[in-house]
């Protein structure tokens, strides 16, 4: 998104350098603003590895190559700007030792790339070391446990810094394909006179992965899909598909009209509620060989609104599927039958957005088979965009647009709370475990009964 005004920071801190999301995402998404000509500020490294900066930038070569081609340029750019701070966060010396190396710097960028559970310790040393006054504080899902958790983490957060310096990363929000729900909706009239409970007979928001946790158990188990991607992810795209439209693109425009929706969806009842696990997940690396986790969940919601009174919007999730593929599907009511038949089960009229792998936007339609016969087949007019990976990365958008300040794709604090508020019910203990489902299926065969009126689900091809 375009920033507005903002000072920007003038150096990037990151906590957890020597840790997971630092190898995979934020190293790479460096090196990408350095080739991009846009890293210019210092960039200091937090940890307790006992590394020296050496071994550092040594660890940034590997995240590098492990993620894709290095440019040698690039890399001396972000060699050029590293620092490195060796210490535990519990120890007050670490933060006196990150002021010393900030040296005359007064707006960082704070990036806690660590667990929730250390957020409160970290900001409360920075602002006892005087290093939170002008700064921006850039959090990493998940934010909170449920709405308690996130309501508590909130309050610590808000002791030492303002909701406008919190900057809380969804990178589904980072996404092109993701931005562009919202850049098509209100870019074009078009969808406007349909996108209401008139026309449209129901939504379908489906994230499929074909792996599984991948040596993530640890963290599962204490997350399951509702947490993991349906709580954050998923309700963005549910909010960003049925918000009103913003009054200008300002963040806390664009948050409003999205938290509008989560706090008008229908408390959810166990009979709009499926919930799987793969075979074989208990047997993962760090996994409870009794685990209750879900690694599936699918969800039948509706929006108590004007727009949306009545219209079913289902949300389906899931690791170990048949494939990956993150679509939407908005299928339109069928033409009245007077003239043509209808096309049962599906009205064959719908609006696909497909999020990833591969990014497309398609509208469904009817038109006449060839031949004597006034019959009908099903067509799709799609734009389909192949070279995705030319895209810039989520976490490449999401760290520039923090440190320019812009809160447009980060998750404001009410918003996130509601969308806590829904799925407070079902992450208690369940009572029974998820339903068992082939790895490489769409998940379990119960989750049908929540679509069996609709003609069954959408299965991105
Ligand atoms: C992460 C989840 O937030 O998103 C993962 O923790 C999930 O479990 C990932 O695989 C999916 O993101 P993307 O960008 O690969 O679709």
């Amino acid at each position: 998104m375009t920033a507005k005004s903002q000072d920007k920071s003038d150096a990037l801190v990151f906590f957890g350098a020597t840790g997971d999301l630092a190898f995979k995402k934020i190293f790479p998404a460096l090196h990408a603003m350095a080739k991009r000509g846009v890293l210019d500020t210092p960039v200091v490294g937090v940890a307790k590895s006992g590394w020296d900066l050496p071994q550092f930038i040594q660890h940034a070569r590997a995240s590098i190559e492990a993620h894709g081609e290095p440019d040698d340029a690039a890399f001396e750019t972000l060699v050029s700007r590293l620092r490195y701070v060796d210490g535990d966060y519990n120890d007050m010396a670490t933060f006196a030792n990150l002021k010393t190396e900030l040296g005359g710097i007064t707006r960082p960028a704070h990036y806690l790339a660590i667990p929730p559970s250390m957020f409160g310790v970290v900001v409360k040393h920075l602002a006892e070391a005087g290093s939170v006054e002008q700064a921006r504080i850039i959090v990493e899902k998940p934010f909170g446990r449920d709405l308690a958790s996130a309501r508590a983490l909130n309050e610590t957060l808000h002791e030492f810094v303002s909701e406008r310096q919190v900057f809380r990363i969804d990178h589904y929000l980072g996404k092109e394909a993701v931005q562009n729900l919202l850049y098509f909706r209100f870019a074009n009239a078009l969808l406007e006179p349909l996108w209401n409970r008139q026309y449209v007979e129901n939504v379908q928001i489906t994230m499929a992965e074909s792996f599984g946790v991948t040596g993530r158990g640890k963290f599962y188990e204490e997350t399951g899909v509702i947490r993991d991607v349906i709580q954050n992810h998923l309700f963005q795209v549910l909010s960003l598909l049925a918000m009103e439209a913003p009054s200008d693109t300002e963040a806390d425009a664009i948050h409003s009209e999205q938290a509008k929706v989560l706090r008008k969806i229908r408390t959810l009842s166990a009979a709009d509620v499926v919930l799987g696990q793969y075979r074989g997940y208990r047997a993962e690396p760090n996994v409870a060989p009794d685990s209750r986790v879900p690694t599936y969940a699918a969800l039948r919601m509706y929006i108590d609104s004007w727009r949306w009174d009545g219209v079913p919007f289902f949300v389906r999730a899931g690791k170990s599927l048949a494939k990956t593929a993150t679509e939407v599907l908005v299928e339109l009511k069928a033409a009245p039958d007077v003239v043509f038949p209808a096309t049962a089960p599906s009205t064959g009229n719908y609006v696909r957005f497909r999020l990833g792998p591969e990014v497309a936007i398609a509208v469904g339609a009817l038109i006449k088979k060839p031949g004597e016969d006034l019959v009908g087949k099903p067509i799709e007019l799609s734009v389909v965009r192949q070279d995705a990976a030319d895209d810039m990365d989520a976490y490449e958008r999401l760290l520039s647009d923090a440190m320019r300040g812009d809160a447009t794709l980060f998750a404001r604090q009410d918003a996130v709370e509601a969308a806590w508020a829904i799925v407070d019910p079902l992450i208690a203990p369940p009572p029974e475990a998820p339903i068992e489902y082939q790895p490489g299926s769409w998940g379990p065969a119960e989750a049908n009964r929540l679509v069996a009126d609709i003609g069954g689900w959408n299965t991105p091809r």
